[in-house]
Order: C-alpha cells, then sequence, then structure tokens
C-alpha cells in the first residue's frame, strides 16, 4: 500500500480549531516534512490549492502558498518522493500549466505529477473575477476533459489545434515534452466527477469516513473500482486520512477532544455556506459532507485516534478494501507526527513491510 502526505500549504492544516497547533505555511515547514517524508520512505505528497480562505478567529486557510510553485521548490530539495501539485483549471490555461509540470518533471526528474480540480468553491474564483457562472457547478468536468485532452496532446506531441466549447488551440506548441508520463490524480466524489477520473486518472482520491471506521470509505472505491472496469482502465483509489496518534489511546483522544472543543465556529459557518452554494452536483458530492456538523473540525476526514499500535493496525486495516491502493496522510502536528509516523506506526504496519527490505 502506497503513504502519501498531504502537506500543511494553508495554516493550521486541516483543523478547523482555536486549540489546535497554529501554524502559518512556509516552504522551510513544508520542506521539513517532506524531506522527512522521504526519509521514512513515503511514497508521495501532494499540495491543495486554495485560492480563499474561511476566516474566523484563527483565520483559517487565510494563509495559502501555491501549489506549482512550491513543488517546483521541494523538487529541487529531494531526490526520490513523488510530487504532485494541484492545477487550479479555471485560472491556469493548458498549455501553461502543461508547460510548468514539464518544468517541475525537469527539476525533479520525473518525480512529477498534477492533482486535477475543477474548483467548488465560488468565492476563490468570483473575488479574481474568473467564476464562469453557476451553470459550471453543473459542467465541471466536461471543461476539465477539453481542459485534459489539450494537456495531454502538448505533454505527447509537443502541440495542439483542439477546437472544443472551452478551449480552442491553434497550433498551439510546448516543448521540451517531459520526460516520461505525467501521472495525473484527481478527487471527484460526484458521478461525473469519478467518470472523469476513471478515464483519465491513475488514481481518484477520495474522504476516509468517520472516527477509528478505516475502511468505511468502501462504498466510494466501490463505485471507482466499476467505473474504471466501464472505462477499461487501471484506476486505483487513495483515501484522505488524519493521524492523531500518542503513547496510548487515552492520550491521543484527549488530543481530539481538546481539538473538537475549540473548534472555530465562523470559519466553519463560511464553510457551510460554500457548501450549500453548489445546487447541482447532486447529493454524492463530498463539499456536502465535508459541512456535516459531526466532526466539521477537521472537514469530516476519516480520522484515526489511538496508539501509536492501533493506528498503525487501522491503517492496516485499509488494504483490505478493493479498489484502494493508497492512503494520504494528514497530521494533527506535521513534524511530530511525521516522525512519529516513521519511528512508531509504519514499523508495526504489516503493509509497510517492503520499505525495510528495499
Ligand atoms: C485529497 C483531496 C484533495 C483535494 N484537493 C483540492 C484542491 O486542491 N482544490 C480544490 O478546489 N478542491 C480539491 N479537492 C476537492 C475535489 O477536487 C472535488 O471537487 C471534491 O472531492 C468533490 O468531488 P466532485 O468534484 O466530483 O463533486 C480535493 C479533494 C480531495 C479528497
Amino acid at each position: 500500500m502506497d503513504i502519501g502526505v498531504f502537506i500543511p500549504i494553508g495554516n493550521n492544516g486541516w483543523l478547523i480549531s482555536k486549540t489546535s497547533p497554529q501554524y502559518k505555511p512556509t516552504f522551510e515547514l513544508n520542506k521539513q516534512i517532506v524531506v522527512k517524508a522521504e526519509e521514512h520512505g513515503l511514497d508521495f505528497a501532494l499540495s491543495m490549492i486554495k485560492l480563499r480562505g474561511f476566516g474566523g478567529e484563527t483565520e483559517f486557510w487565510d494563509y495559502n502558498l501555491d501549489s506549482f510553485t512550491l513543488m517546483a521548490g521541494l523538487a529541487a530539495v529531494t531526490s526520490k518522493i513523488q510530487l504532485y501539485a494541484t492545477a487550479a483549471t479555471l485560472v491556469m490555461p493548458p498549455a501553461i500549466m502543461a508547460r510548468m509540470a514539464s518544468t517541475i518533471d525537469s527539476i525533479s526528474n520525473g518525480r512529477f505529477g498534477v492533482n486535477l480540480v475543477t474548483g467548488w468553491q465560488r468565492p476563490e474564483y468570483s473575488q479574481m473575477g474568473m467564476w464562469p457562472g453557476d451553470e459550471f457547478f453543473g459542467n465541471r468536468y466536461e471543461y476539465l476533459e477539453e481542459y485534459i485532452t489539450v494537456v495531454k496532446e502538448l505533454w505527447e506531441t509537443g502541440k495542439s489545434d483542439f477546437k472544443g466549447d472551452h478551449f480552442q488551440m491553434d497550433d498551439c506548441r510546448m516543448l521540451p515534452k517531459p520526460q516520461g508520463k505525467i501521472p495525473l490524480i484527481c478527487a471527484g466524489q460526484s458521478a461525473s466527477g469519478m467518470g472523469f477520473s476513471a478515464k483519465h486518472a491513475d488514481y481518484n482520491f477520495c474522504f476516509g469516513k468517520g472516527l477509528n471506521t478505516p475502511t468505511a470509505f468502501a462504498p466510494t472505491s466501490e463505485r471507482l473500482v466499476e467505473e474504471a472496469a466501464k472505462a477499461g482502465r487501471d484506476v486505483s483509489s487513495a483515501v484522505l486520512i488524519m493521524v492523531i496518534a500518542d503513547e496510548t489511546d487515552d492520550k491521543a483522544m484527549a488530543k481530539w477532544e481538546l481539538y473538537k472543543s475549540g473548534k472555530d465556529q465562523s470559519a466553519l459557518d463560511w464553510m457551510t455556506t460554500q457548501g450549500a452554494v453548489d445546487k447541482k452536483s447532486g447529493k454524492d458530492t463530498n463539499v456536502r459532507d465535508m459541512t456535516d456538523p459531526t466532526s466539521a473540525v477537521n472537514l469530516n476526514m476519516g480520522t484515526l485516534v489511538g496508539s501509536f499500535e492501533s493506528v498503525a493496525a487501522m491503517l492496516d486495516e485499509i488494504d483490505t478494501v478493493p479498489g484502494c491502493k493508497g492512503v494520504l496522510l494528514t497530521f494533527d502536528d506535521f513534524i511530530k507526527g511525521m516522525d512519529d509516523f516513521g519511528t512508531k506506526i509504519q514499523p508495526l504496519m504489516k503493509t509497510r513491510q517492503h520499505i525495510y527490505s528495499e
């Protein structure tokens, strides 16, 4: 099973709380995390793109670095780990994104891949006059389909003459081509999003669900297996999970309770409002799941709380889910969390023993 880290490109990581570790995103912080990840044998690191935060007392995600330029910097200071940046496809023309990816492919010597997102939070784009109108909620993945067609033509042949509804190329050129195939990931949860992933992505990310229920996302992975079979392609799921670990179950649970007790209500209110704006994508979009009040403090991400032994056993269980080949980790405290994972959790995991024999 592959393990990756979802690096904290935004302030305070994924805890919308006044009582969780408070920090701003810097290159130095993310470099320390990714260098540690590489030392501990993790397979990949991903950064998101977020262009507008949620505010509140903690100014949640009001501070965010840019994904592509951050990964370019990280590519220069690492040598083994696979790196993924997220393309904000509404505001990065495909020919520019293709060239930036080709550049990071060169910096990283073939270790770079792209996470494709359509965007779901209108103010991220309307604040700069670049929201195409609310009909975009309904045709986001048609737009993305055209987008990736242009990008793939440029990567594979160095040129594109694609003519579509959203993009018209006119003998567009892009060299150098990347040295190999650039892997694509996506995190579609809606029917159209999963259909897109099945056709174009190598991995589809999904949200884990619940507290200490590591396999609860299995139905989502099952949907991807079905879509991938229809498309006749090999696409795997990877699940997003937050790990809060300590020496004992009780100590870890005390931290989780502390973070929940300090939830930043006005930042959460902003997220709920944004989640309700999209009336078109249907019930299966995870944007609404994220705003579910049960544990909105970490965006209702699947959360594993416990001793190092308990967390290792729960992570191993994920490997039993059909179609799932990876886990994307977040932590409450990324520096300590990454070290604890590398030295105290991973050595106990049956699914990670291969990294010690390599
Ligand atoms: C691991 C992961 C990473 C994501 N990264 C981003 C991101 O960087 N920017 C963004 O706007 N959306 C991001 N999303 C949201 C997805 O792209 C997607 O829109 C969401 O999961 C809802 O699925 P749907 O688009 O099919 O409705 C991410 C989701 C997941 C699970």
